[in-house]
């Protein structure tokens, strides 16, 4: 157990290069935060409000099974940021839970200061010092991320460099790099991938940009013999600016235990509570999207939304990555239906497509329209991704329009 107890959120205001300090941490005696806001911050004129946590000098504490409240929750780092914190703080091997002595606290003070989104922690709120990774190439990061899953302990000049990350939410290894002196996200491949994972979710890249989806810049690298896929953050505007971004586990007000009871239309309702443009259209074209590209892992954390103090907006969507399938039947991690409406099948999705706001004749416009496009482009989005032939046979009719999503029902 450490001595630490509390800590400092930073943020970074709308249009703003460098943070200021904006509340406080407590850690209470479960392990949980509590949060409030500075009242020099709650003085501000331009002060904005975290998602969730309304401007006012509350003591916010987490409800239900989460342990840090509103936005806050998502600048934690996810398994394989705690992952990288327990082998770099020496906890070689251990699993990360509680039980490795890291609680929430040292998990956000611990990991890399250039998170996802907006805000950072820090042990004061005087003086605001990065945890800034040492610069490392591509090769090192990969490579770091490799010894980490073979469980070799880390040599110490790339155990620093590895705090690229740590700040970046999410189970699969990755890290953060510069890329032409702009921040992008690197995938990396990981020893337990039983298909071609990295260049599934590549050519599903490819394929969402030409459906319409909006996506963000991407390319696939090949380092020390393995495929790599490098994503432009869209949380880092090339003017320097931070935007916050609140994960739906968040903007639904969900905890781990909950999550898989967040659903589509939640997700829609909430995004159209909090922001003035209807997002119906492209939430629903992102299910379809996932069901004929055989994304199954469509879970809360990755569907995001972009937050300015008022409203909320879709980010890029991310994740796009095709699950390991064998037979024909599947569900999605979250319902598109009213009634807990599941199963990977786009006529099953379009006959309850009027639960996300969408008529039928529109659903169908949109999922032809999609499975059209996979068709067309399947050749170049495997090329694009660096697929061999006997990946893009293994993966096609499998994971991308596999007959189980496409079947009358
Ligand atoms: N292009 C991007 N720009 C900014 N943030 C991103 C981007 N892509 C992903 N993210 C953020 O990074 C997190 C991890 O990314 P991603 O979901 O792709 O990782 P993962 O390890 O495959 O996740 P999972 O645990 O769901 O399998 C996301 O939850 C999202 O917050
Ligand atoms: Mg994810």
């Amino acid at each position: 157990m450490t001595s630490e107890r509390t800590g400092f959120v930073w943020t970074w205001l709308p249009g703003e290069t460098s943070p200021v300090p904006c509340g406080m941490l407590t850690e209470q005696s479960n392990g949980s935060l509590a949060f409030q806001y500075g009242r020099h911050y709650l003085e501000r004129g331009d002060a904005m409000a975290l998602f969730g946590l309304p401007l006012a000098p509350t003591r916010y504490l987490s409800s239900g099974y989460a342990l840090i409240p509103g936005e806050v929750q998502d600048a934690a780092p996810d398994g394989w940021g705690r992952r990288v914190i327990l082998e770099t703080t020496g906890q070689h091997g251990a699993v990360p839970d509680n039980s490795a002595g890291l609680r929430e606290l040292d998990y956000l003070l611990r990991s890399g200061s250039d998170r996802i989104g907006a805000l950072d922690v820090q042990r004061s709120s005087a003086e605001y010092v990065p945890r800034s990774p040492d610069p490392a190439t591509l090769e090192q990061l990969q490579r770091a991320a490799e010894l980490i899953e073979e469980g070799v302990p880390l040599p110490a000049e790339l155990d620093r460099a590895l705090v690229h990350g740590t700040s970046v939410g999410g189970a699969r290894p990755k890290a953060t790099i510069t890329v032409d002196g702009q921040p992008w996200m690197a995938k990396f491949s990981s020893s337990s991938d039983h298909y071609p994972v990295v260049g599934a979710e590549a050519a599903s890249m490819f394929l969402a940009k030409k459906v319409g989806i909006e996506t963000v810049d991407t390319t696939v690298v090949r380092s020390l013999g393995k495929e790599v896929i490098l994503m432009r953050r869209f949380d880092r505007p090339p003017d320097g600016t931070r935007k916050h971004v609140v994960t739906a586990l968040t903007f639904l007000g969900l905890d781990e235990v909950s999550a898989r009871y967040g659903t589509y239309p939640d997700i829609l309702e909430a995004l159209r509570t909090h922001s003035d443009n209807d997002p119906a259209r492209e939430l629903f074209r992102r299910v379809a999207f996932n069901i004929a590209i055989g994304n199954t892992d469509d879970h809360v954390r990755n569907h995001s939304a972009f937050w300015n103090g008022a409203a909320l907006t879709l980010t890029p969507a991310y994740d796009l990555s095709p699950t390991s399938r064998s037979g024909e039947t599947a569900s999605q991690a979250i319902a598109y239906g009213r009634n807990g409406e599941r199963e990977s099948n786009l006529n099953l999705l379009a006959k309850h497509a009027a639960d996300m706001s969408v008529t039928r004749a529109e659903a169908h416009d949109e999922i032809d329209y999609i499975v059209g496009t996979i068709r067309d482009n399947w050749s170049e989005a495997a090329d694009f991704a660096h697929l061999t032939d006997t990946q893009r046979s293994s993966l096609w009719g499998r994971q991308f329009l596999n007959p189980g999503a496409l079947r009358d029902r």
